[in-house]
């Protein structure tokens, strides 16, 4: 098994093993975000998938599975587009419900008071990791 840099590659390129034993897989580099920006991501894994998007917001990130509370469909009515046009909520475009960055919590439209699926990420050496499985 390779070591690059105190990081055990296992599996395909983008999955690690860290030095204290999480398994990390890769999302995008962090500078392929704005502030605020967002971008939209999916992760297959032996029979695991996972479709979300990562906000950056203020310095900080929060992740999401891209599904609507209200009905499960995707946010994004454009390829990494999730968030309003002042960069200040999460937009689900089929219905309009809004969402706090920072919670996932819906505080207007049909789904109000729900809250979206949180995905547990860590921005390390510049890069943005799924933290833990698909
Ligand atoms: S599917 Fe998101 S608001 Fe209806």
């Amino acid at each position: 098994m390779p070591i690059e840099g105190g990081i055990i590659v296992i599996g395909w390129e983008h999955e690690f093993i860290s030095a204290n034993m999480e398994k990390l897989t890769f999302i995008c580099p962090l500078d392929r975000l704005s502030d605020p920006g967002s971008y939209g991501f999916s992760l297959e894994a032996d029979e695991n998938s996972l479709e979300g998007f990562v906000v950056r917001r203020d310095g900080e990130c929060f992740a999401y599975r891209n599904s609507c509370p209200h009905t499960g469909s995707p946010l994004d009515w454009v390829d990494h587009q999730f968030l309003d046009i002042e960069g200040a909520l999460i937009q689900c475009a089929v219905h309009d419900a809004r969402f706090l960055i920072d919670s996932g919590l819906c505080v207007s439209g049909p789904c109000q008071g729900k809250s979206l699926q949180s995905v547990v990420i860590r921005v390390q050496d510049d890069n943005v990791y799924l933290l833990g499985e698909a």
